[in-house]
């Protein structure tokens, strides 16, 4: 199947119509299922949501008792599919220059988005300088069997036009040294693969058996001198 290849920006603008807020295709699935359980097992004060699309994570993010959601992304497109609340500020910002002072979230999440990120060290930098001293990190990105196997990132827009999505691979060793140098302690990496059984999925296992998908990392930025 040919199609153009899409900067990030482009692409997210166009795929909005088209981008439910929930995990609607089995890579979401599986990586929701981690990462639900990870938000869930956290109280937090002040949660972020980097990357939010269409807000599929903030009333998870609510549901840990955050006074307050904040879901950001450079997509105005895709800020105008999330549902609102008074609880939920929506801001269109770049994750690499995020318009917060420094310690204003004690939880942010960052789902499927790092891989559109060329400069993982200014990203992990940026989040951490976000975060509050004993503040959770869990975010998720596309595993390195993508680049191993040169998969494509593609998607359907409103009239069923195909379109491919650049994206910036990431090596787990990456991740991991850039949260090092960012000074998180990684408490969790999980690296699921896909559960559902659709035709889709079966196909996808014929082909390449089964792999992991989604990568998700859990950090935490240590508590400072008391
Ligand atoms: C694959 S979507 C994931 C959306 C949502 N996190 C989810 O998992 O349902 C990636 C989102 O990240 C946003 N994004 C990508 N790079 C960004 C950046 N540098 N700054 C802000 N948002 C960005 C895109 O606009 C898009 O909405």
């Amino acid at each position: 199947m040919k199609s153009d290849v899409l900067t990030p920006q482009a692409a997210y603008d166009l795929w909005s119509q088209t981008y439910p807020p929930i995990a609607h295709n089995p890579l979401m699935r599986v990586e929701q299922d981690v990462v639900e359980r990870l938000i869930a097992q956290q109280r937090a004060t002040r949660a972020l949501d980097v990357g939010t699309g269409s807000g599929r994570y903030l009333p998870l993010l609510a549901a840990t008792g955050a006074r307050v959601v904040v879901g950001l992304d450079f997509s105005s497109a895709m800020l105008a599919r999330c549902a609102g609340s008074p609880r939920r500020g929506l801001v269109l910002a770049d994750a690499c220059r995020l318009p917060f002072r420094r310690a204003a979230f004690d939880l942010i999440n960052a789902s499927l988005m790092v891989g559109d990120v060329r400069d993982l060290d200014g990203w992990t930098r940026e989040l951490a300088r976000t975060l509050t001293y004993g503040g959770h990190l869990i975010y998720s990105d596309f595993h390195p069997s993508w680049a191993q196997h040169s998969w494509r990132r593609t998607f359907r827009d409103a009239d069923g036009r195909t379109h491919e999505v650049a994206f910036q691979p990431h090596a787990i060793d990456d991740h991991l040294a850039a949260l090092e140098r960012a000074g998180l302690a990684v408490q969790a990496i999980r690296e699921p693969r896909f559960k559902d059984d659709d035709t889709s999925v079966r196909e996808f296992r014929r082909q390449w058996g089964n792999p992991p998908v989604v990568a998700v990392f859990h950090a935490v930025k240590p508590h400072g001198p008391q």
